[in-house]
């Protein structure tokens, strides 16, 4: 009875989805608790397992609630009105939930499985959401302590409300420092109070207070860090200023976790503190990535609405895995992976996918760029520039298939645009270059505290965002740092060892030799020898092998997402946790 499904079914039908997402949001809930307790007690494997977990939750609440559904709604599980009428009567089973939009991207969820929806499909999905979601902050999200004495009173209040179960080290110190810190970068007479998120920011091995100063002359963005180093809670730093707040929210590193009710509300509220943060990223920072990822494509489709913008081939080296484009006003690029790879690369299709899904799942380390994976992407193919065109037929016409005036692209993983590193050395000569080559050593050396050893260490293979910061974006050749082997190279014992082109020892799959990255490196001399004066260490392969006895003994290493001078109090050199 295909046009008039039957309205009982309809309404168990949408009350599985509805349940299934309320089942989702409970463990997304449930985890962000345990952020806290695992902060409190500094259970820093318990915050690596919930990550872990937390990932999961989504693809698992839909394939349950597929599980339930499509034998209840046989055979009409694949007929477009029945999903249609779900659509409805789901709409209005979630339209007084706090989190509409993210019920809306749960369906679509549904929908895409069922249907492998190519492009979008208007008759079963939300396609624009229809929460009416405003980008106002409400002030339920932000609580307001308003100044009525001194600066260090006023914090002094703060860490009062945010109490955690073992108590602060030292409150009034660290009210103290804190004051002092905003005495030095603000002027402190304008100061009339601080607006805070309500929630508290969980990740990796801290917890952070977000939100603005409240000042006469505009407000400042403010986050306060805070540790647990040895049991009992510390500030670790203040950040004052927009570029601070905004690299504590990197997209290379890992997502929150918030208690949200309202998540588009602190959303918004965070969007005030970093207006140059698209929504996208800023709802995959608080762990609704795909939440994010609707909001990311909506804004590419927004982007082609308004623009006369041409999909192009990237700027830099071509890729020898990944083809790889862009749209030049937005800040985004579309990797697709080549049909054939090009010599020496050995890796499968699934290896590379193996690999971007290891990132994701990993700690970023505010070095790694966060992937987005899309499936059947449909555009308009007079988008699409005829070098770019020629490109995609030629290397990746299995997954890109031009038919009329449509393009279809079965996946790709979409990322930030940086500025690849070869093409920043050359258009920056001076000392923009030596930073970013000081930059890139921190970069080995941020990964390797995090256990992860790039592989494929070119300069090609690092982009450079717009603070400055370098970030690794090239994943096929990646792994987990305690899966190396790292060498020294031998000694010849012949003379024709000693000319040998070719090794003359074995060299296994997994075997680096460190001594090697300064040729492999190809850098210029001058910039060498900045490497060298920094870096020297990561030549030698003690240095590797003590980062993997770290990784051995079980030890979590946090990488900080601010500068050692944004740090209260005295520390030795080492900056990390
Ligand atoms: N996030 C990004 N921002 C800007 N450019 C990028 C980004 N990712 C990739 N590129 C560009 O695309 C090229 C190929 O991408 P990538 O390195 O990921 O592919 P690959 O095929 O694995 O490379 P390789 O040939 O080094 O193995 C890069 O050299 C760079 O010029
Ligand atoms: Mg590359």
């Amino acid at each position: 009875m295909p046009g008039s499904p039957d309205r009982s079914l309809i309404e168990s039908g949408a009350a599985i989805i509805a349940e299934s997402f309320r089942e989702y949001t409970k463990g997304f809930r449930d985890l962000t608790r345990h952020a806290r307790a695992h902060f409190e007690s500094a259970n820093w494997h318990g915050v690596q397992h919930d990550a872990e977990l937390r990932f999961d939750l989504y693809a698992d609440a839909v394939a349950a609630g597929l599980a339930r559904l499509i034998p209840l709604l046989q055979p009409l599980a694949e007929d477009r009105p029945t999903w249609t009428a779900l659509r409805e009567a789901y709409a209005a089973a979630v339209a007084q939930r706090g989190d509409v939009e993210l019920a809306e991207s749960f369906f679509n969820s549904f929908t895409r499985k069922i249907f492998h929806t190519i492009g979008v499909d208007s008759a079963v999905e939300f396609v624009s959401s229809r929460a009416g979601v405003t980008l106002d902050a409400e002030r339920t999200v932000t609580v307001s302590f308003p100044r009525t004495g001194s600066l260090r009173r006023m914090i002094g209040e703060i860490l009062e409300a945010y109490r955690f179960a073992p108590g602060w080290e030292d409150a009034d110190g660290d009210a103290a420092r804190v004051a002092i810190a905003m005495e030095d970068r603000l002027v402190a007479r304008e100061v009339s109070g601080i607006a805070l998120a309500r929630p508290v920011f969980f990740r990796g091995k801290a917890a952070y207070l977000v939100g603005h100063v409240l000042s006469r002359s505009g407000d400042v963005p403010f986050v306060l860090a805070l540790t647990n180093p040895a049991g009992k809670i510390v500030v670790d730093a203040v950040l004052l200023n927009e570029d601070e707040v905004s690299i504590v929210f990197s997209f290379a590193r890992s997502y929150f976790f918030v208690e949200m009710e309202w998540p588009h509300e602190t959303v918004a509220f965070l969007k005030t503190i970093m207006p140059r943060k698209p929504i996208a990223e800023l709802y995959n920072a608080v762990g609704c990535n795909k939440h994010g990822k609707t909001e990311l494509y909506r804004s590419i489709l927004r982007h082609l609405e308004t623009s006369d913008d041409r999909f192009e081939i990237a700027p830099g080296q071509r890729g020898m895995v990944m083809t790889v484009f862009t749209l030049p006003g937005l800040d985004v690029v579309f990797k697709v992976i080549k049909d054939k790879f090009d010599y020496p690369k050995t890796v499968t299709h699934q290896e590379v996918r193996d690999k971007y899904r290891l990132v994701f799942r990993h700690d970023r380390a505010g070095r790694l760029v966060d992937a987005q994976e899309f499936e059947h992407l449909e555009f308009d193919a007079a988008r699409f520039s005829d070098a770019l065109k020629r490109e995609l037929t030629a290397v990746a016409g299995e997954t890109v298939r031009f038919h009329g005036d449509t393009v279809v692209i079965g996946h790709l993983y979409t990322e930030r645009r940086l500025r690849p590193l070869d093409v920043y050395l050359r258009e920056n000569k001076s000392t923009a270059a030596h930073e970013a080559i000081v930059e890139y050593g921190q970069v080995l050396r941020d990964l390797a505290a995090t256990n992860i050893f790039p592989g494929d260490m070119l300069l090609k293979n690092f982009g450079v965002t717009r603070h400055g910061r370098l970030i690794f974006y090239d994943y096929d050749e990646l792994c987990l740092l305690t899966d190396c082997n790292f060498r020294t190279l031998p000694t010849p014992k012949t003379d024709l060892e000693e000319v040998s082109a070719e090794p003359w020892f074995y060299v296994g799959e997994r075997d680096i030799f460190p001594e090697e990255f300064r040729s492999f490196l190809g850098l210029r001399r001058e910039l060498l020898q900045t490497f060298l004066a920094y870096h020297g260490e990561l030549l030698q392969v003690d240095f590797w092998h003590r980062m993997q006895n770290l990784h051995h003994r079980g030890e979590v290493v946090d990488i900080y997402p601010y500068k050692q001078s944004r740090r209260l109090r005295e520390h030795d050199e080492e900056l990390r946790r």
